[in-house]
């Protein structure tokens, strides 16, 4: 091992000399939880432009599948968790959503889907137990559908698992194994991929680890800067610089544990938010997302797996406002862009490329919905106008150590009439807050704060031909169950903000 740590060594210094290194395998996740999404097209040269070969989808989004057409990007496609049990139930459903979900933009759009991931992180503590019992068929039956569709060598099945699946009992990687709840079924997983040529698929955010634990130390987060040596854990020859490592590497001791050590592990989701908590913040999220993008610029793995880096699909493309915010308010800003595709910080791609812009969005007039100059914050209806506007729209950047954080009371005010305004396609009444609020056409953005304008979805043809099927009616059931959460928990939480702040 130590010999291998200084070959690494050596490589990466040669490779460090060879400027036209490109990121291989680099993916991204495109989310679609959005009031005003981004128009797939838009999202697609988007991709291409910053050199992702790669997307994952978390479902068979029919806007973006079609824009993703002859696009040259390869797909992953999933299955959202609550369709686990029909599929498990019913062979003729899987094969059912095989053939109208993969088969049908293979042959008629020319997609290139190469995965279908069975469920989203089923095992997440937060769910219980409610898909131990049909993960397992719902991956059968869906193995079994693709290979009668005869897509069995293109398109592999694999499961996005969270990292909390294994632990390790002396904190080291060498200690990893399996939870021991579901370690017989996470071991029938396991060979089923590896019988079936299918990869693990595993998320893992460091970003969450310093978020749950105040202790955490920051800088084990992230990768250490060039030239810099920051070990901080030592297992047996291998020193441990991050937490990324260790945490893939406590997957792969797992896994060798239990005779899969080839078993293949894609990183389906990582990234760092922009904004929703102190530690949700550009500069953070810029540094680790360079340190990553170094990495696999430079072919460099984990210590375990040192040869070549892991597939890493990047979280996410765009930031997503009708995200729930039940993890907590970053939720919605996971992307290394905004919701429309624009910059919110420079990012080497490698090859000599700087991440870039989407092109040719169209947006809504530039107008905003503020809190009226002669309104007064005492005014009787002012709270509830608020927490109404918040309840409905995305307050998320307003919080304590947010970029919109440090705002007076008026500005508060302003910034959620103005988010109510602009989810609502800047119809009249939405900026109707029993005459508390008034439109302007002067941008009442201030420092950090970024009091946005949403896109025109009316827009049919933002560059050239989007497809018909953008709004689907499973879009538009996603913001229904998303209002819903948000109505449940947002507005407790607002209320009380709000109201206190505002007193
Ligand atoms: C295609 O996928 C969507 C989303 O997962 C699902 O709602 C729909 O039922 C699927 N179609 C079929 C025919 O199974
Ligand atoms: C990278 O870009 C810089 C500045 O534009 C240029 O001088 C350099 O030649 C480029 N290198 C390669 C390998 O293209
Ligand atoms: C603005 O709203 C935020 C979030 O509720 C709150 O923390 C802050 O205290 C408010 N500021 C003022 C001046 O009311
Ligand atoms: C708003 O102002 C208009 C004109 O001043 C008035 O007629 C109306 O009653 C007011 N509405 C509310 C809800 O206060």
């Amino acid at each position: 091992m130590i010999s291998c740590l200084l070959l690494c060594g050596l490589m990466i210094i040669a490779a460090g000399d060879h400027a036209m290194m490109q990121v291989q395998g680099l993916g991204c996740n495109w989310g679609t939880r959005a009031t005003h999404p981004l128009p797939p097209s838009i999202a697609v040269r988007l991709l291409k432009e910053n050199g992702f070969d790669k997307v994952k989808l978390f479902e068979p989004d029919e806007g973006a599948l079609t824009a993703l057409g002859n696009s040259g990007i390869e797909v992953m496609v999933g299955i959202p968790n609550d369709l686990l049990a029909s599929l498990a139930g019913s062979v003729t459903a899987a094969e059912n959503w095989v053939s109208r979900n993969v088969s049908s933009y293979i042959s008629k759009n020319g997609a290139d889907i190469r995965y279908v991931a069975v469920g989203n992180e089923p095992f997440l503590k937060v769910y219980k137990d409610t898909y131990i019992k049909t993960i397992y068929s719902a991956m059968e039956n869906i193995q079994a559908a693709l290979i009668k569709a005869g897509l069995g060598r293109q398109v592999k099945v694999t499961i996005p698992i969270n990292a909390d699946v294994y632990q390790t009992e002396n904190d080291l990687p060498s200690g990893g194994d399996f939870r021991s709840d579901i370690r017989d079924l996470m071991l029938s997983i396991i060979k089923f991929l590896s019988d079936n040529g299918g990869p693990l698929t595993i998320n893992i955010y460091p970003f969450l680890s310093l978020y749950m634990d105040p202790n955490f130390p920051v800088d084990y987060a992230f990768f250490p800067a060039a030239g810099t040596s920051s070990t901080v854990v030592v297992d047996g020859s291998i020193s441990y610089t991050n937490v990324l490592d260790a945490n893939y590497d406590t997957l792969i001791w797992a896994l060798e544990k239990h005779g899969y050590s080839s078993l293949p592990v894609i990183i389906g989701e990582v990234g760092w938010p922009t904004d929703g908590d102190l530690n949700a913040n550009i500069q953070y999220a810029k540094r680790f997302n360079q340190g990553l993008l170094n990495r696999l610029n430079l072919g460099q793995g984990t210590p375990k797996r040192s040869s070549s880096p892991p597939d890493t699909y990047l979280f996410a493309l765009i930031d997503e406002d009708a995200k729930s915010i039940e993890p907590g308010n970053f939720e919605r800003h996971w992307g290394i862009l905004y919701y429309d595709g624009q910059l919110k910080y420079d990012l080497d791609m490698g090859n000599n490329r700087t991440l870039q812009p989407a092109k040719g969005v169209k947006y809504l007039p530039r107008q905003w919905c503020v809190m009226a100059p002669q309104a007064s914050l005492d005014d009787v209806n002012m709270a509830e106008s608020i927490s109404y506007a918040c309840s409905h729209a995305d307050c998320t950047s307003l919080g304590y150590g947010s970029s919109c954080g440090s705002l007076d009371a008026r500005g508060n005010a302003s910034y959620a009439f103005n988010m109510y305004y602009q989810a609502n396609d800047q119809k009249k009444e939405a900026c109707g807050f029993s005459n508390l609020s008034a439109v302007t056409t002067v941008d009442p953005s201030q420092g950090s704060c970024r009091f946005e304008i949403m896109i025109d979805t009316s827009v049919k043809n933002h560059e050239k031909a989007r497809s018909p099927g953008v709004t689907t009616s499973s879009a538009a059931t996603q913001l229904e169950e998303t209002f819903e959460i948000m109505l449940h928990c947002t507005m407790m939480f607002w209320i009380v903000m709000l109201v206190t702040a505002i007193s």
